[in-house]
């Protein structure tokens, strides 16, 4: 059966949160945080791709709030950016902790306003669910073959 969508993305976050932790804890040696920070930038990569192909737009549909999805895009486009600076970035650290910064003010956001309204909507948390399980079983593949 499949996960409600909300339960899924709330993991998500959830994992996020821990990997950013396990960043901060870590020693200084600079591999390690380098590939702790990638996989940082991979999870939410693939978490920001879900909700916009899936959950937003199932969002939108089930309750008309456009105006809470666009904000949330651009909240979404703001990290993509701050992402694209990890690799070359010399304060590592830094990149993280502005990313992380911009994460846990977008999710509250979420918790408080989407994720509340869409449980009150009726909307088909599980059926939506279903698919984000898909959606991420199909990436995980195509990486796993690249
Ligand atoms: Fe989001
Ligand atoms: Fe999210």
């Amino acid at each position: 059966m499949a996960q409600d969508a909300i339960a899924l993305l709330e993991s998500d976050h959830q994992r996020l949160e821990n990997l950013v932790k396990e960043f901060k804890s870590a020693s200084g040696d600079r591999a390690a945080k380098l590939a702790l920070a990638q996989i940082i930038c991979a999870e939410l990569t693939l978490h920001t791709m879900v909700e916009e192909e899936i959950f937003y737009p199932a969002f939108a549909k089930a309750t008309g709030n456009e105006e809470m999805v666009e904000h949330a895009l651009k909240e979404h486009q703001h990290v993509k950016d701050l992402i694209a600076k990890v690799p070359e970035a010399e304060n590592l650290e830094g990149a993280i902790e502005a990313i992380w910064h911009h994460v846990q003010h977008h999710v509250e956001e979420e918790r408080r306003e989407m994720f509340a309204k869409a449980k009150a909507s009726g909307m088909e948390l599980a059926t939506v669910g279903g698919r984000i399980q898909v959606r991420r079983a199909e990436v995980a593949a195509a990486i796993q073959e690249a």
